[in-house]
């Protein structure tokens, strides 16, 4: 049978008085990409940090590619990648000396070797000359990524890697990594984007340090069970404000020339529109978003 890749229970860590994650459980199976999402500060980086070995955790169990993250904290090491959220490199030295550079830093055999490999896999050979200074931010994190997979690790932690990039770029990463990720490649990757968290097998969701969802993009959606009418027409910002009275509007959102209503209860949705939307705007209802379920599931939790 195949063990999963990460298999945590009940993670906790303080920073002095500050409970930052709680009872953190998470099962990555191999080959899974799975997303980690939630607001700044809620915990990922902190949680990404206890699960590859690289801090202890206050409390809890786990293993990282069979590994325990308490006792084998550095054998783990030697076997993940870890893209870091603000990862540096060398402008002055062109991508293939980065990584001549990077291999040599850690002793890896056969580096100049595994330096062509890398470059290969990562379509990087036709670039190597350049300096790393002068690469668009899509090049250079696709540096990044080859400098976490010179020793090829079947485990990456990517740790917001797209912050910052164009939408093209973006989605040349993620073919990337669903090419590794068909290699067996298990990914945990962060990120505040919506369009990526989609594109992930599973996707768990932090708030305050604690796992408010797990699941499939569906999986998440459904569990919230939601209703999200969408209503066409002019002037839309006044009529946003007065549905906001209703207490089963849960929550509005303006796309342009349309207004999504969200909320659990899809009567009272169709009575207060009803009520409130003048004759000729256009109503029907659409699917929920993943965006409105984290939106929503958020206040929940603040409440
Ligand atoms: N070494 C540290 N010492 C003290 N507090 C820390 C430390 N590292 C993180 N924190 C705090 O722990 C909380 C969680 O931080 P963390 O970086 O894990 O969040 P995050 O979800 O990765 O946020 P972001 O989306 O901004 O990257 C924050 O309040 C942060 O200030
Ligand atoms: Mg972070």
């Amino acid at each position: 049978m195949n063990e999963p890749s990460i298999d945590v229970h009940k993670l906790n860590k303080h920073f002095g008085k500050h409970h930052v994650v709680k009872d953190f459980s998470l099962t990555v199976q191999k080959g899974d990409i799975y997303g980690f999402l939630g607001p700044n500060g809620s915990g990922k980086t902190t949680s990404i940090r206890m699960m590859c070995g690289l801090i202890t955790p206050d409390s809890g169990s786990g293993h990282c590619l069979n590994m325990d993250i308490f006792t084998q904290r550095d054998t783990i090491k030697k076997r993940i990648g870890y893209m870091t959220q603000h990862f540096s490199m060398w402008g002055s030295l062109t991508i293939r000396e980065n990584l001549l550079f990077i291999a040599r830093l850690y002793t890896l055999e056969n580096a100049r070797q595994k330096v062509e490999q890398t470059l290969s896999d990562l379509g990087l050979s036709s670039r190597q000359h350049q300096l790393a200074k002068e690469l668009s931010g899509g090049w250079k994190q696709r540096m990044a990524l080859a400098a976490c997979m010179l020793h090829q690790p079947s485990l990456l932690f990517l740790d917001e890697p797209t912050a910052g990039v164009d939408p093209k770029a973006r989605r040349e990463f993620w073919q990337t990594l669903h090419q590794l990720s068909n290699d067996g490649i298990s990914i945990l990757v962060s990120t505040h984007y919506m369009d990526e968290a989609e594109r992930c097998h599973r996707i768990a969701y932090l708030s305050y340090g604690q796992l408010l969802a797990n699941g499939t993009t569906q999986e998440i959606i459904a569990a919230q069970n939601l209703t999200t009418l969408q209503i066409r027409g002019q002037q839309l910002s006044r009529l946003e404000g007065r549905l906001r009275q209703y207490p089963c509007v849960e929550q509005t959102v303006i796309f342009g020339n349309a207004l999504h209503v969200t909320g659990r209860d899809p009567a009272g949705l169709r009575a207060a529109l009803s009520a409130t939307v003048p004759e000729g705007y256009e109503v029907r209802q659409v699917e929920t978003t993943l965006e409105d379920a984290f939106t929503l599931l958020m206040k929940t939790h603040d409440e």
